[in-house]
Order: C-alpha cells, then sequence, then structure tokens
C-alpha cells in the first residue's frame, strides 16, 4: 500500500454507551466491531450488535443509524424494508461509516409462533 496513503477513518458509538470503536470508511461496522479492541463493551452494557452470518443473509445484526452519514450495500427487503431503510434502518454488515455515527442496535424480535387453529365440522349440521 502506498505510505502515502490514509484510509479515512469514523468512530461508532452505540447509544447510551460510553465506549467506541473506529471503522474506516472502507469496511463494514460489524468488522470494524469485532476486530476493536473491547468489543465486549456492548455486550457488558448490556447494549449490544449481534453477530451472524456477517453477509446480508440472517438480520440478526440490524441497527438504526441515529446519526451521521453512511452507505450501505445490498440488503435484504426481508430484513430492511424500504420504509425502515428511509428511517435509518440498516444492517451493520452492510453498513460503511461516512462520517462518526451513532448507532442503535434493532434486532427484529423472532417472528411470533402461530398456534395451529383447529377447524371442527359438526357432520350433522
Ligand atoms: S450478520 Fe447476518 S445480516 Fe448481518
Amino acid at each position: 500500500m502506498d505510505s502515502h496513503m490514509v484510509r479515512e477513518r469514523h468512530a461508532i458509538r452505540l447509544e447510551d454507551t460510553d465506549g467506541s470503536f473506529s471503522c474506516y470508511a472502507d469496511e463494514t461496522v460489524l468488522k470494524a466491531m469485532e476486530r476493536a479492541p473491547g468489543f465486549g463493551f456492548a455486550v457488558t452494557s448490556g447494549r449490544r450488535i449481534s453477530v451472524g452470518c456477517r453477509q446480508g443473509g440472517c438480520g440478526v445484526c440490524r441497527v438504526q443509524v441515529l446519526s451521521g452519514a453512511y452507505r450501505t450495500g445490498p440488503m435484504s427487503r426481508a430484513h430492511v424494508t424500504a420504509e425502515e431503510e428511509a428511517e435509518g434502518y440498516a444492517l451493520a454488515c452492510r453498513l460503511y461509516p461516512q462520517g462518526d455515527l451513532t448507532l442503535r442496535p434493532a434486532r427484529k424480535p423472532p417472528p411470533q409462533k402461530t398456534t395451529p387453529q383447529t377447524i371442527t365440522t359438526d357432520p350433522k349440521a
């Protein structure tokens, strides 16, 4: 790498935590979070971004960007709808900072299990 090139770095903060980690503009927030010393800060505070497939497929790393500029890679509409994307929701493994960011973990709750309904028919009716 050219020693004159300086990779742009930004500070990533989780809402309601004191810690932050730095993320290059050309890497994903999830990757930077896993590389960061003190990765556990968010875990011990009870606020964390979950790590799953790291490829945009599972949706567990979903966050809401509360402030800061960013861009995203392709995201499945199963995990982030167009409306949610407009409100700042993104997958951390598809999120590239363009400035310092403040994030709120926003993992979707698992889908509700529906109780199968039993339909009875009265043969005499
Ligand atoms: S870790 Fe699976 S979608 Fe980001």
